[in-house]
């Protein structure tokens, strides 16, 4: 079975992303792939763009072409319900009234990431060719796309711990009266859980997924995009496009316009001297919104102007390993970035790189495991980690990546 080709949009609220997903997945539909779009932003506008009802389900609204609007809330108590439960018993037998013990097992944040989840069910179904992500706005994005690691963190150490424990105490505290022992099926559901959010993350970091950035010409919207890439990078996705929308047609003899074009042509430039190795797709403002299946293909047809939206993303992706004769480097692709935003630390084997008020806690692949840093630097859009081969690995320390140190 090959995995589907999967491709996400983002970008700040209003610049068309929905329109510029829709578009997208009306194009793949027509030439014939099985297509599915999803969409994770509450604010769920993908009925209103295909101008049909829809409802939680895969819908279907065209040949080849289903929309499913996740129902986050369902898809949470299925996820998290045993788990759930089981806390809801404990604060019960700790005193907690039930409907605060209700609140209190609320995961927050974590609505958004089943729609991920549904997005592996989909993903590793083998009924689809082609899966569109309508994204909800940047910053809750990014947060979504950061949360499958983070969670994994989470549970390997509360839940891995506590599984021991528990093995060794259950003997003991079945007899004492009080807190439940977790029953073999919480720690299922959380096995599953994990494995799910692995999954998800392994799928979108997948050389068959992309993320694309859609932008107005505006100054404020560029500089939202270009700090999204840097950030989409430090996560392990990868962008392999920009969509500018809503830009003004030029001609026409209205001075107002004449003046939109004028600012919007120099922040185009921009745009364009910004992600330089990225496509730049353009799309015009149109005089009517862009509603219902044709004008949604006919918006997509015009913006990507002959080039293949479905092409696998080529280059080196966001983070390489490459071996050097006394270790390896680990490059991980920064754009914008520089020296002062970056920290880096190791604990154990983690990397925790920070980048502005971003952090990744990134576990270092099993080849470098018996290796310490010996240097890290930014340069040119990207942190290089050196690693050398150690037998007594050290670990827990915090360095700065600003020069090169030598052993
Ligand atoms: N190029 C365009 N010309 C005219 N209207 C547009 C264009 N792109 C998007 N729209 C309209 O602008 C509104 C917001 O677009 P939408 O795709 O929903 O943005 P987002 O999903 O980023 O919030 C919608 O009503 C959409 O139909
Ligand atoms: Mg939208």
């Amino acid at each position: 079975m090959t995995s589907p080709r999967i491709v996400l949009f983002t970008g700040k609220g209003g610049v068309g992303k929905t329109t510029s997903a829709a578009g997208t997945a009306t194009l793949a539909a027509r030439r014939g792939d099985r297509t599915l779009v999803l969409s994770t932003d509450a604010a769920h506008s993908l009925a209103d763009a295909f101008g049909e009802q829809i409802g939680g389900e895969p819908t279907q609204v065209a040949d080849n072409l289903w929309v499913h609007q996740v129902d986050a809330q369902r898809r949470f108590e299925r996820s998290w319900g045993d788990i759930q439960g089981y806390l809801v018993s404990v604060l019960d037998a700790a005193g907690v009234d039930p409907i605060t013990a209700e609140e209190l097992t609320v995961l927050p944040g974590a609505e958004e990431v089943l729609a991920l989840l549904e997005l592996r069910t989909h993903a590793v179904s083998g009924s689809w060719d082609v899966i569109i992500v309508d994204c909800a706005p940047t910053a809750e994005t990014l947060r979504l796309l950061a949360l499958p690691e983070a969670l994994n963190w989470y549970m390997t150490r509360v839940f891995g711990v506590q599984r021991r424990v528990v093995r060794a105490l259950r003997p003991v505290l079945s007899r004492a009266a009080g807190v439940p022992m977790p029953e073999d099926s919480v720690f299922e559901a959380v096995e599953r859980l994990h494995r799910d959010l692995e999954e998800v993350q392994r799928i979108l970091t997948d050389k068959d997924a992309s993320v694309r950035l859609v932008l107005t010409p505006e100054t404020v919207v560029v500089a939202e995009a270009r700090r999204s890439l840097t950030t989409l990078s430090l996560y392990g996705y990868r962008v392999d496009g920009v969509v500018a929308n809503r830009v003004f047609p030029t001609g026409g003899a209205d001075a107002w316009r004449d003046a939109w074009v004028t600012a919007q042509r120099s922040v185009l430039t921009e745009v364009r001297q910004s992600f330089v190795d990225l496509p730049v797709w353009m799309s015009a403002y149109q005089p009517g919104e862009p509603v219902g299946a044709d004008a949604l293909a006919d918006f997509a047809e015009a913006a990507y102007d002959g080039d293949d939206p479905f092409a696998t993303p080529t280059g080196e992706g966001p983070m390489t390993i490459s071996r050097t004769d006394t270790g390896a480097v680990l490059r991980i692709a920064l754009p914008f970035a520089e020296r002062k935003d970056v920290d880096l630390a190791r604990h154990g084997d983690e990397l925790v790189v920070t980048v502005g008020s971003y952090r990744r806690l990134l576990s270092l692949p099993a080849a470098l495991a018996r290796h310490t840093v010996a240097g890290a630097r930014v340069e040119s859009g990207s942190l290089q980690v050196k690693f050398r081969f150690d037998q007594d690995n050290a670990s827990a320390t915090t360095r700065r990546p600003d020069r090169e140190e030598r052993p």
